[in-house]
């Protein structure tokens, strides 16, 4: 019988399903709702030492429908970190220790640019007893006008700084969140582990516009009749998720043998978390799944990722951890391949499959488009 059970970062998870921060981790009611339903671990909405200056709007959120509107694929915020007073956070977080002595809580926290703001932070979440940090350097709304959030993680050598303060002042694992609003998630993500982060998360949003009101003429989430663009999240992202946390786990194998990696983005099934996995995940978070479909979603999400383990005859997750790796290569790369193929069948003369794809760009017709294409497609 394989087990999800896994230790990372010294960490023990039940399973490898945690609650990604956001408001599935507003307050000490639902955290404890998401213990008793079987989580891995919990992050906690990101915190900071003000709250005062974290003013929500509504609405904040937009959803984009599948096409015959059953299915909710893509979902945009404008939501900030959490509006609660930090003492309120320090009472909740010794609380749910107490509640939940077994149950890994993790702290997500983002502050100023300023050494003496993080530490205070770090050390006032630490006495109350959390497990980990996660380093929000993500949110793409809202606080990068502070020169927080995505504003500080667009910034590698900022980066590294703030993770050496919070190294200096931490005596537990932290994470550092990525944003994918960057062209080469590996730089921040470099700079990251350089300053001492023990694992790196990956993807927070991505900066979007859900839509435009074609009745009212004005962009969506509507406030006071504007808006400002937020992050995208759920099903949609997951191809981009994906990609950057494959890219990450690749500097991860080659540079930091030794650090973790939280993936994150589109998360909603035990067979989406085995794909993370397969691209080098320890960890999967989910955000905008447990908006959609409950905290009780976990069991179903633990017995898909169980029966592909089974079927696959892995007992541990560390079996398949990155298997799908080594078959990222270049184009060219592929195309080489390719011609060595073709050239081995040659003497066969059947490979007929590929025959009935189109091989060079004259190819393609009018009539026949919609099943070339798909005739392409994997
Ligand atoms: C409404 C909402 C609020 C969020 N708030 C936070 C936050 O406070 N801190 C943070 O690090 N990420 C926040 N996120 C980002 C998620 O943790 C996650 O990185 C992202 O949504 C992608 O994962 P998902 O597709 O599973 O939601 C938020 C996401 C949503 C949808």
């Amino acid at each position: 019988m394989p087990t999800l059970a896994t230790t990372v970062d010294g960490l023990k998870l039940p399973n490898p399903f945690v609650i990604g921060s956001g408001p599935p981790g507003t307050n000490l009611n639902v955290i404890s709702r998401a213990f008793k339903e079987g989580w891995g671990a919990v992050i906690a909405k990101t915190v900071s030492l003000d709250a005062s200056k974290v003013i929500n709007v509504t609405p904040r959120y937009g959803k984009l429908h599948s096409s015959d509107g059953k299915e909710v694929i893509g979902w945009e915020n404008i939501e900030l970190i959490s509006d609660r007073p930090f003492h309120l956070w320090e009472q909740e977080f010794k609380k749910c220790k107490d509640m939940h002595p077994d149950g890994v809580l993790i702290a997500s926290i983002m502050e100023e640019y300023e050494k003496g703001r993080w530490v205070e932070l770090v050390e006032r979440c630490q006495a109350c007893g959390v497990d980990a940090f996660e380093l929000n350097f993500s949110c793409p709304h809202g606080l990068p006008e502070r020169k927080m959030g995505a504003a500080m993680g667009q910034d590698p050598e900022i980066l590294e700084e703030v993770c050496s303060w919070v190294k200096s002042a931490t005596k537990i694992p932290f994470w550092a969140k990525m944003t994918p609003n960057i062209t080469h998630i590996e730089d921040p993500s470099r700079a990251a582990l350089k300053g001492g982060a023990d694992g790196i998360a990956a993807i927070n949003t991505i900066r979007s516009v859900i839509g435009v009101n074609l009745e009212t003429l004005r962009p969506e989430p509507s406030v006071e009749g504007y808006t400002t663009p937020g992050g995208y999240s759920s099903r949609a992202v997951k191809p981009i998720a994906l990609r950057m946390v494959m890219e990450v786990a690749k500097l991860i194998e080659s540079e930091f043998p030794d650090r973790s990696l939280s993936a994150i983005g589109g998360v909603e099934s035990g067979n989406d978390a085995a794909e993370f996995i397969l691209l080098g995940g320890d960890t999967v978070q989910v955000c905008t799944g447990v908006m959609k479909f409950g905290y009780e979603h976990v069991k179903p999400m633990c017995e898909q990722l169980l029966a592909f383990m089974e079927k696959h005859k892995f007992e541990t997750l560390a079996d398949f951890k990155g298997k799908a790796l080594p078959y990222f290569t270049t184009h060219a790369d592929l195309v080489k391949r390719q011609t060595e193929r073709k050239a081995a069948q040659k003497a066969a003369a059947a490979a007929a499959p590929a025959k009935k794809m189109v091989q060079a760009d004259g190819e393609w017709t009018g009539d026949d488009f919609v099943k070339q294409s798909q005739a392409l497609s994997r």
